[in-house]
């Protein structure tokens, strides 16, 4: 079973009070998404393998340590999820960048792709599945379906926020992947959004109602 990890740094619970605001206007809800997508990618590289090396500081030459260059691929799910593309690009920008494109069936819930573009090295690389919210879990699920079926073994998902059934069905469907979250919400609505949630992350994040 993969890990569920909830991020509780101050800086995120403090962006997240504003992101799920409903004054927070679109400007503000992108910036505030990025700045979140940064400092958890801070926090979810934390595992990530060094190696030692030797560098000459103006005193003397250090044993030091390097990342050691392990290839990661950011796949946001479209269209939320490119919201927090920059923010990750900020600390990893060798980072590739392959697209899921699903939406939510307003009737059934249920996930339907659309799109999906990944880098052609997909086994070799460590992916990070990103998109603001872990609803009903639907989507998440069906795009680590789309990329384990093209090949990719080591994944990890991050969202924003995320209700426990989310979790419980990405968790049962992928015991493989470990799930990165700033906050674990009450429950979902009849609607299938999370409560309280911050509605739309699509509409919120590109102003489209
Ligand atoms: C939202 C969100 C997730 C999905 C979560 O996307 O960004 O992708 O819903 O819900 P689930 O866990 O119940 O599947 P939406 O379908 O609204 O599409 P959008 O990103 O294009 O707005
Ligand atoms: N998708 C969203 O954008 N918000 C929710 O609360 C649930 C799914």
């Amino acid at each position: 079973m993969g890990k569920v990890h909830v991020f509780d740094h101050p800086l995120i619970q403090h962006k997240l009070t504003f992101i799920r605001d409903v004054k927070t206007g679109t400007k503000e809800f992108r910036e505030l998404v990025d700045e979140v997508a940064t400092l958890m990618a801070y926090e979810i590289t934390r595992d990530m393998p060094l190696r030692k090396t030797e560098v000459d500081t103006p005193v003397m030459k250090a044993e030091s340590y390097v990342l050691a260059g392990k290839k990661i691929g950011i796949v946001p799910i479209l269209r939320a999820g490119l919201g927090m593309v920059e923010g990750i690009l900020e600390l990893i920008p060798t980072a590739k960048v392959g697209h899921i494109g699903l939406y939510r069936d307003p009737n059934t819930l249920k996930p339907v792709e659309y799109y999906a573009k990944l880098p052609s090295d997909v086994g070799e690389r460590e992916f990070i599945v990103v998109d603001p919210m872990l609803a009903t879990g639907g989507s998440a699920v069906a795009a680590i379906d789309s990329l384990k079926s093209r090949g990719a073994t080591n994944i990890k998902f991050m969202c924003l926020i995320a209700a426990p059934e989310g979790v419980e069905v990405l968790a049962d469907a992928h015991p493989d992947v470990d799930i990165y979250i700033a906050a674990l919400d009450e429950k979902l609505n009849e609607h299938g959004y999370i409560v309280p949630g911050l509605g739309d992350a699509g509409d919120r994040l590109f102003g489209t109602k």
